[in-house]
């Protein structure tokens, strides 16, 4: 199963377009988004992936009860700071990630096959005590050599049968 994995949207709607058309086309089966979309209005965009997503808060997400509604209403979930979930025997935790102490105990806590997080706009994959760890950076405003740039944007997939994920660009 490939899942879509992305965070730190910040309202940029062309690119929130360019994740959603990625997604669509590698046929993910899930999106899970790691926080900061922001604005609840910014929700509607994700109305044309052709799955579910899943989200957590970030800390720039200032009226969650509106992004939850807005999700809602496209078949989304908004959850408050942590999600997990299962998949086959796959276990997944998803955090904003501006508490970097939570997402270490997360991946030391053994109870997960891949943790993920966003919120420092500087993509990443690495294997940590043989836990899965993505940071699909922000698909709005990328970190480059501690710089914020607009454009090239990055989400991650996931393939869960490889336990394997990439990082692209949009
Ligand atoms: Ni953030």
């Amino acid at each position: 199963m490939l899942m879509g994995v992305m965070s730190d949207s910040h309202d940029r709607i062309e690119a929130i377009r360019a994740a959603i058309d990625k997604f669509n086309a590698e046929s993910v089966e899930l999106v899970l988004h790691a926080g900061d979309i922001v604005s609840p209005f910014s929700v509607r965009e994700f109305e044309k992936l052709n799955c579910k997503i899943v989200c957590v808060t970030g800390n720039n997400d200032g009226d969650p009860k509106a992004l939850r509604k807005f999700l809602s209403k496209i078949g989304g979930e908004l959850w408050d700071v942590f999600f997990k979930i299962e998949v086959g025997d796959k276990r997944i935790a998803l955090t904003h990630g501006e508490w970097p102490e939570l997402v270490e105990a997360l991946i030391l806590s053994g109870k997960y096959d891949v943790v993920i997080n966003g919120h420092s706009h500087e993509a990443s994959i690495r294997k940590q005590n043989n836990v899965l760890v993505i940071n699909p950076g922000s698909c709005s405003y990328p970190i480059v050599n501690g710089v914020v740039t607009i454009g090239n944007g990055t989400i991650a997939v996931l393939d869960l049968d490889k336990m394997s994920a990439n990082i692209l660009k949009i």
